[in-house]
């Protein structure tokens, strides 16, 4: 089973896509399926409009996978402009696309109450995505909820292309495993880079933002409940079970602090990240390693990319 998915390099990865999408994709990996994860640089162009920093974030989301556990040898690890056949790809769905299809898609009309410009790239991102998908022969799609409509709209497309060309592509599923929560930010809503809440997977501020995360004002001594509690909600991410219960039987005894809490919480983060962190440095200080990974995953997925456009090519007549 081939299993692909795309991270947009638009900001430094977060605890929210830690938990949300990368841990997902290396259980997946330990399981010995066929993997595909690519560095989404072409749909990152909608709103980052800096060569500098979109070339840098690029190399920094890279960095990241590889240090929390990406393993090149088992997963293909690619930037998507390495592949520049999804291009071609999205012209040719381009021209079975309905402009009702895009029109209807929640991300565009969240990016426009937003305040973003009206763009091409932006309405008509979802297609760039479905040729992402189609021209690998995916057949899950690990994503996050907010994704769900584009996977949608995947299917829809192959089936309209197969429809007017033949039988050429797999129709692809969406993965949401139903138990991943939504990660909560330092002020309670999701962590999210639009909402200013994310604590970086490598964040050099780490402690003055979990200890600035926002509680109520419950004194010390009295008991509180933890189910809900952003800390507590959080330390569950990194805890052992037998620790979580016993943060949560202290919150339900009284005499036990946000503070105390939020400690708890920062330990447990170094536990699991201090070890990424070391791998992290050392993959940083090789700069030629780094673009071998990336370029031996670019060459393994423009071979299956290749399968792909050969059929497409022929099929519509080129
Ligand atoms: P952001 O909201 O910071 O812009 P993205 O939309 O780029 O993050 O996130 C990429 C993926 O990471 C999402 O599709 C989702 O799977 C996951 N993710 C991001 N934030 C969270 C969160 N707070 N909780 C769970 N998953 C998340
Ligand atoms: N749109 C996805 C996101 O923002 C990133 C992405 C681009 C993607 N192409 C993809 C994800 C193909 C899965 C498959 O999270």
């Amino acid at each position: 089973m081939r299993i692909l998915t795309g991270i947009q390099p638009s900001g430094r990865l977060h605890w929210g896509n830690y938990f949300g999408a990368m841990k997902s994709m290396f259980d997946l990996q330990a399981k010995g399926e066929d993997m595909f994860m690519f560095i989404a640089n072409f749909h990152a162009m909608t709103t980052v409009r800096d060569g500098k920093a979109l070339r840098e974030a690029t190399r920094e989301v890279a960095l990241d996978y590889l240090a929390c556990g990406l393993d090149p040898a088992k997963t293909t690890v690619y930037r998507q402009s390495d592949v520049p056949e999804v291009q071609e790809l999205a012209w040719y769905l381009s021209c079975l696309t309905p402009m009702g299809l895009l029109e209807r898609c929640h991300s565009y009309k969240d990016k426009m109450a937003h305040g973003f410009e009206a763009t091409h790239g932006l309405f008509a991102y979802p297609v760039l995505m479905a040729a992402d998908i189609l021209i690998m022969n995916a057949d899950l799609v690990p994503v996050g909820k907010d994704q769900k409509q584009h996977l949608e709209v995947t299917r829809d497309l192959a089936q309209k292309f197969n429809n007017a060309y033949g039988e050429i592509f797999k129709l692809p599923d969406a993965y949401i495993p139903e138990s991943v929560a939504t990660i909560p930010g330092t002020d309670g809503q999701k962590m999210s880079k639009s909402y200013h809440n994310t604590i970086e997977l490598f964040d050099p501020s780490v402690k003055k933002k979990v200890m600035g995360i926002v509680t109520d004002s419950t004194p010390m001594e009295e008991p509180k409940e933890p189910e809900g509690n952003s800390i507590y909600e959080l330390y569950k991410l990194f805890a052992t079970p037998e620790e979580v219960a016993e943060m949560a039987a202290a919150f339900r005894a009284g005499g036990y602090g946000y503070g105390q809490a939020k400690k708890a919480l920062l330990s447990a983060y170094h536990r699991l990240f201090d070890p990424f962190r070391e791998r992290r440095e050392e993959l940083s200080k090789d700069v030629d390693a780094l673009e071998d990974i990336l370029s031996t995953g670019a060459a393994k997925a423009r071979c299956a990319a290749a399968i792909a456009m050969e059929k497409v090519r022929t099929a519509v007549g080129l």
